[in-house]
């Protein structure tokens, strides 16, 4: 195997474990605990050199990599890389789904493009790894697939209209997959998290982040759910509360009332929109 299609580093005999979008935030500290708790990793990601430094971690924390660059948003790049997978470990045992992009643009600047960019990833590229996934999970009678959401699912937030409903479109989608699957011992787990800090959080102001949590925190919750085979994984608490139970059933006038009273911050924009190779 090539450096470009992945680098096996070391061999052991535990669980399998994909995640995307780890070179950075959420899906690196999910790769290093989990090497940590002695997992087999495959992590992908467009940009290399982050990539690069997330398998070191995670064989510094003593597990073996598989490093995967390339992007979500195409689907030949997700079958290469699943087929890479298959041959060197013969399939996974999880599938964590976790890369993601966001930006706010406020709908008086609407752009149709942001919202193109925010599915292709968000949503497309989960579902370019469900499609390689599910038949050898669904075969093999077993596996977890996990898909990172959000808790801006719920409701449209203001300027942030393409990632909450691209979230949305997320958590929908894996409930229809998990119903569909009920049966064949795959498990799907939908995850929501509120703020935890990360390249995304970190272009925000901390004001408009209540109850953020420290990154080790939010991976210890999400994989506790993963692990656990939870449905649904939300916290934290004091967040998910309101935005689970109590704002999906409010009366739009009402919601709409208390949104707009919500200002928030100018976010520095997203890094960079283009492409793989950064
Ligand atoms: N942090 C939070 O507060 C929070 C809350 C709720 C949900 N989430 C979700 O958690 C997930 C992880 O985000 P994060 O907070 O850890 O932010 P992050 O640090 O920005 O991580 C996002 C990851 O996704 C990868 N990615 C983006 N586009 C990609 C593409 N086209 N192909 C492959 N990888 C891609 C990025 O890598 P490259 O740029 O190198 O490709 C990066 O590794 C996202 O789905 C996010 O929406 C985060």
């Amino acid at each position: 195997m090539n450096a470009e299609n992945g680098r096996r580093v070391e061999r052991s005999s535990t669980r399998r474990v994909l995640i995307t979008g780890a070179s950075s935030g959420l899906g690196r500290a999910m790769a290093v605990e989990l090497a940590r708790q002695g997992a087999r990793v495959a992590v992908t990601a467009r940009r290399r050199e982050k990539l690069a430094a997330t398998a070191e971690a995670v064989q510094a924390a003593g597990g073996e990599c598989l490093k995967l660059v390339g992007s979500v948003t195409e689907p030949e790049t997700v079958r290469r890389h699943y087929a890479c997978i298959k041959s060197e470990w013969g399939g996974l045992d999880w599938a964590i789904l976790n890369a993601g992009v966001g930006d706010a643009v406020n709908a008086r600047q609407f752009s149709a493009e942001n919202y193109r960019w925010t599915f292709e990833t968000n949503v497309m590229g989960v579902a370019y790894w469900l499609e390689a996934v599910i038949p050898d999970m669904v075969k093999a009678g077993r596996g977890t697939i996990a898909g990172i959401a959000s808790l801006a699912a719920y409701r449209g937030l203001p300027n942030t209209g393409s990632y909450s409903a691209s979230k949305a479109a997320l958590v929908t989608m894996l409930e229809s997959v998990r119903v569909d699957l009920a049966g064949t011992g795959v498990k799907v787990v939908t995850v929501a998290p509120g703020f935890v800090k990360s390249e995304i959080t970190d272009r925000n102001d901390p004001k408009d982040m209540p109850f953020l949590l420290e990154t080790e925190d939010g991976v210890r919750r999400i994989l506790r759910g993963i692990e656990r085979g939870e449905r649904l994984v939300h916290f934290p608490w004091q967040l998910s509360w309101f935005v689970v139970h109590v704002a999906p059933n409010l009366p739009s006038a009402l919601y709409d009332w208390i949104v707009s009273r919500m200002k928030p911050r100018k976010k520095r924009p997203y890094r960079d929109e283009s492409g793989p190779e950064r």
